[in-house]
């Protein structure tokens, strides 16, 4: 006997590194850029009704395997990220990662999808809307800090979003610089490749760090960091992984995602538990202030937190809906006769 074909509700997108390559290019990056940003605020705005929890980490001496859960009632989400520095040398990934999305009513799946590229992108676009709410008006330039994987969404999304032309690049690898600059070739963009970094933020009004190593390391020192500059730090996202120098963080004024997240991952672990910090999505719905004045720093403290993930989720969902730009898969057991899950594996006995 042959086996009966699978219901619809068994059947769940899948979106594979291939066809988010195309639905990116379908789209256009600056869009999918523009438009996650956009998505990722929208759920920021409705922050309160989500369910959160710090993401659950599992740490090895290598690296860290993380699950980030959140739900707003309605849609469910995970992602699995992974994060290990030394990957690079060995010529694999430093972050991988993919992710679905569930019928919190049904509980079955509705999406499921690679989410490496997903991530550089919905990383990109969160640092956009910190940076439309905290970086000084009209900025022009940004430094990037860190060539590796997530640069050039982050040069792109900081054009997209806030109208940044010129991006200076420092890696303590200059073939990493180099491949940086020749992607964003044609894009718009005048890049400077630099030889340090203090070279890289000269006359930046947006700080990126954005390195991977898993220790406490000092990318920026308090001497580099002038009145009024944004600074965008993505790479201190592990216990003990750090980029910028306490003092930094003293005279900064520091916006997090979630603050118990945060406490244990960002930059603040290096401060007291009670340093102050503004909760970004506070900023986004008027409670709080963001940029006060030109002279002000300040830091976008950023971990990464699975209500990105669940918007970009969301985003792709929507964006694949009616398109060739995902595959169906066999992924839920789902039997005619729901307490007869024996019987349909019996079906496909020969
Ligand atoms: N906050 C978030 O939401 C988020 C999301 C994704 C990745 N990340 C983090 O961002 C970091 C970068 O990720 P990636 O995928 O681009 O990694 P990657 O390994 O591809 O690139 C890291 C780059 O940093 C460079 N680097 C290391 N030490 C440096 C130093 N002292 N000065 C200048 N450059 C240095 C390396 O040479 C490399 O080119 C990682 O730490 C990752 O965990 C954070």
């Amino acid at each position: 006997m042959t086996a009966p074909a699978p219901s619809e509700k068994a059947l769940v997108p899948f979106v594979s590194v291939e066809n988010m390559m195309r639905l990116v290019h379908h789209i256009g990056i600056e869009r999918v850029l523009t438009e996650l940003t956009d998505v990722i605020e929208a759920d920021f705005r409705r922050w309160e009704l989500f369910d959160k929890t710090p993401r659950v980490a599992s740490h090895s001496r290598e690296g860290v395997i993380e699950l980030m859960p959140t739900s707003d009632g309605e849609i469910y989400s995970f992602k699995y990220v992974n994060g290990h520095p030394k990957n690079m040398a060995e010529g694999l990934q430093t972050v991988t990662a993919f992710g679905l999305l569930a019928d919190v009513s049904t509980g079955y799946p509705v999406l499921l999808t690679e989410m490496t590229l997903l991530t550089a992108l919905r990383t990109a676009a969160t640092s956009a809307m910190a940076a439309r709410h905290l970086a000084p008006k009209g900025a022009t330039t940004m430094a990037m800090i860190g060539n590796g994987a997530q640069a050039e969404f982050q040069a792109l999304a900081m054009k997209a979003v806030l109208g940044i032309t010129h991006v200076r690049l420092f890696d303590i690898d200059p073939k990493a610089t180099e491949k940086t600059r020749r992607n964003l070739e044609g894009s718009g963009l005048t890049v400077m490749a630099c030889e340090t970094s203090q070279a890289a933020i000269e006359g930046a009004q947006i700080i990126t760090t954005c390195t991977a190593d898993k220790q406490y390391a000092t990318i920026l020192t308090d001497n580099m960091v002038g009145a009024g500059v944004h600074i965008n730090a993505i790479g201190g996202d592990c216990p003990g992984k750090t980029e910028l120098h306490r003092d930094i963080l003293s005279r900064a004024e520091t916006f997090v995602e979630y603050p118990p997240q945060t406490r244990i991952e960002g930059e603040i672990q290096q401060m007291a538990p009670d340093y102050p910090v503004t909760e970004l999505w506070q900023v986004v719905t008027g409670q709080a202030a963001g940029r006060r004045d030109e002279k002000q720093i300040t830091l976008f403290d950023s971990v990464g937190f699975a209500i990105e993930d669940f918007s970009a989720l969301r985003y792709v969902r929507d964006r694949v809906r009616g398109t060739a730009f995902f595959q169906s898969v066999d992924l839920i057991a789902d039997p005619d006769d729901p307490r007869d899950l024996f019987g349909m594996l019996q079906r496909a006995k020969d």
